[in-house]
């Protein structure tokens, strides 16, 4: 990728996903200087067309072999996807920002949320760079930006962390589930599931992922690992548990933080207030509080409910709410596009 005066070639791998759809919107609404914009999917979508800036783009399939006029491609279909076909469009010259969980705990790739390790970014181009940025979990993302100030103002020992998580984070096909099993329990039809591994209408469950040998889910260790790498604190203590809820936007997320030192809720609130992207919604008593149906379609990440631990002068909980298709995958890779693009102009 070379800085590019009259903007650049991208390309959307995963462009009619719940995430791809979104991408191409963060795009217009932000005006990223797209000189062009390329649409990748699979045979299912062939003819289809997306508009972007008022015109429609059509949909490809996704190629064996990329173009090598592309500068960054925006990678949203899944982990074998970008296994196989992003090393193809680096190899082409593009730089790769990818939503899967593919190359997210690979040394040589960047795991960026632009609020708190933007510099990083830049590291996917350089010498040993592989031409990849990593875009972390919807539940990491939203998880960090709040971390962070924390941490820079007090220290951090050790997270707690309950996600509730609505069913666009399994894309398209939990949408329409949840869609179609809340019509068909409203007209007493037979439920069907195959997005989730039970009935989500009027219904949580405590499982996201594939099983672990250690009694964790793939969900929730995505939390550890990505948290300690993008904060850059190998040895931080995250202790998680993924939920999934029948809301159709939004994750929420309950927080339990060690710190250090001693943290006063005050004392939070000024540290978070400092924070890049995050807005507080915390008056308790006039029930001001972050909520997934009033988030829903924003860019920032909420937080509420501040308060201290009974027993420890050092721990607070609190609540988190974003926008899982925006802040949560489509905006951060958006944002990770704009900071390379800034850091090429130093
Ligand atoms: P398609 O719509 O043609 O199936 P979601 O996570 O919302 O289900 O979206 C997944 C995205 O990834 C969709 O755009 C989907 O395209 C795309 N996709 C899935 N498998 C492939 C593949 N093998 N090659 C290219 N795109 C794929």
């Amino acid at each position: 990728m070379q800085k590019k005066q009259g903007g650049y070639c991208v390309a959307v791998v995963g462009a009619t996903g719940a995430v791809g759809r979104e991408m191409i919107k963060v795009l217009e609404e932000r005006d990223f200087p797209v000189a062009e914009l390329r649409l990748y999917a699979s045979p299912r979508s062939l003819g289809e067309s997306i508009e972007f800036k008022g015109k429609g783009v059509a949909v490809d399939v996704l190629p064996e072999d990329p173009p090598d006029d592309i500068d960054i491609a925006l990678f949203s279909a899944g982990s074998s996807v970008s296994k196989k076909a992003g090393p193809a469009f680096v190899s082409q010259g593009a730089v790769v920002i990818d939503n899967s969980s593919a190359w997210r705990m690979d040394r040589g790739v960047p795991l960026v949320v632009p609020e708190v390790n933007p510099d990083r970014a830049l590291d996917a181009l350089s010498a040993t760079g592989k031409g990849i940025v990593a875009n972390p979990n919807c539940s990491t993302i939203q998880l960090v930006v709040a971390l962070k100030p924390l941490a820079d103002a007090f220290g951090l020992e050790r997270v707690v962390i309950s996600t509730y998580q609505s069913v666009s984070g399994a894309g398209q096909a939990g949408i329409k589930e949840l869609s179609e099993q809340v019509v068909s329990l409203f007209n007493n039809r037979d439920l069907n599931s195959s997005a989730f591994p039970h009935t989500i209408a009027f219904n949580c469950i405590p499982a996201i992922g594939a099983a672990r040998d250690d009694g964790y889910t793939e969900e929730e260790w995505k939390l550890v690992t990505e948290t300690r790498k993008i904060l850059a604190l190998p040895d931080l203590r995250v202790s998680p548990t993924a939920v999934r809820v029948p809301v159709f936007a939004c994750h929420s997320e309950s927080v339990h933080v060690q710190c250090s030192r001693k943290v006063t809720p005050k004392q939070a609130r000024a540290a978070l207030a400092q924070g890049e992207g995050l807005v507080i919604q915390d008056r308790l008593a006039e029930n001001e509080y972050p909520m997934g149906g009033v988030a829903a379609g924003t860019d920032d990440v909420f937080v509420g409910r501040i308060r201290q631990d009974p027993d420890d002068d050092c721990s607070l909980n609190f609540w988190i709410v974003a926008d899982n298709l925006r802040k949560g995958a489509a905006l951060n890779a958006v944002q990770i596009a704009e900071a390379l693009d800034e850091g090429l102009d130093q």
